[in-house]
């Protein structure tokens, strides 16, 4: 859809700009230093994403998901280990990483077009500018409300407008911060079809923090069960608890019994209790 460019990066070989990276964690830790000591919010996060993978990340509110998230976007640094895009470390102005939020954060004063506009690379020219912006609103269903200001639309296609804008860029990696978080239950149905419509349409690699269960095994290629350290009478214990490969292709069936059992699986390792596993004894 959109074809590679080669932007210039200081001190580093030329990087594609419009391909999905790779992404490697090597040996990831986080801490912060409070008053009472040291506080360590990740440890040990070892994963490398494939290009083009969509990677989901769980876990109890806390245990250092958005931490993760701003890791990789650049927008924090690691007090260990290291982060890096095919093969290069990542950089607090990478261009190669867009994220979204729970929340549009959209300019308000400015129309749903020009806060997509926003998203674009520097230097992109105007009639380029005009032509991606409208190629973005097309994608995700925005054609009419071009015009219209953040004010005027309903918080779904807010969503899809700031949605819109992290791609803007052609972002290797996008990373989402519960994106759909805010939503009522149907337009969240109607984000993640959406959500996988971008990835067939635009070459990106995928991690998205979710608290919600279903939509993780429903959009993933694998998700990440990450436990809350402050939790944890071990001090060796690392972040990530489980990793787990979702079965099938996408599209998912909803329905899939499968991922009922993988649902019943990560809510329990959530510590919820789902009360599967004995109603599923019960009518063998
Ligand atoms: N800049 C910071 N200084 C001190 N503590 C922080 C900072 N950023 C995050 N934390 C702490 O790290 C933990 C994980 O935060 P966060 O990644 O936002 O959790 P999650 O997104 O999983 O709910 C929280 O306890 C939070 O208070
Ligand atoms: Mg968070």
């Amino acid at each position: 859809m959109t074809s590679a460019l080669l932007a210039p990066r200081t001190g580093n070989a030329p990087v594609v700009v419009g391909a999905a990276n790779a992404v490697r964690l090597e040996n990831i830790e986080r801490g912060f230093p409070m008053p009472e000591g040291r506080r360590e919010v990740l440890r040990g996060v070892d994963v490398e994403l494939a290009a083009g993978e969509i990677v989901a990340v769980v876990g109890p509110s806390g245990c250092g998901k958005s931490t993760l998230l701003r890791l990789v976007g650049g927008l924090d640094a690691p007090t260990g280990g290291r982060i890096s895009l095919d093969g290069t470390g990542v950089t607090d102005t990478d261009e190669r990483t867009a994220i979204a939020f729970q929340e549009p954060r959209l300019l308000p004063w400015r129309t749903l077009a020009q806060n997509v506009e926003l998203g674009l690379p520097r230097g992109t020219r105007r009639r380029d500018k005009r032509e991606r912006v409208r190629e973005l609103l097309h994608l995700v269903g925005l054609d009419h409300a071009a015009d219209q200001h953040p004010r005027e639309v309903s918080g779904g296609m807010a969503q899809r407008a700031s949605l819109a804008r992290a791609l803007a860029r052609n972002p290797g990696v996008l990373l989402l911060d519960e994106p759909f978080g805010a939503l009522d239950a149907l337009t969240r149905l109607r984000m993640q079809d959406l959500l996988l419509e971008i990835h067939a349409a635009e070459p990106t690699t995928v991690l998205l923090v979710t608290h919600d269960v279903e939509e993780a095994l429903y959009l993933a290629d694998r998700v990440l069960l990450l436990r809350s350290l402050v939790d944890e009478a071990d001090t060796d214990a690392t972040s990530v608890a489980r990793t787990i490969t979702v079965p099938g292709i996408r599209p998912r069936d909803r329905a899939d019994r499968g991922l009922a059992d993988l649902r019943a699986d990560l809510l329990e390792g959530l510590g919820v209790n789902t009360h599967h596993r004995i109603s599923t004894e019960e009518t063998r």
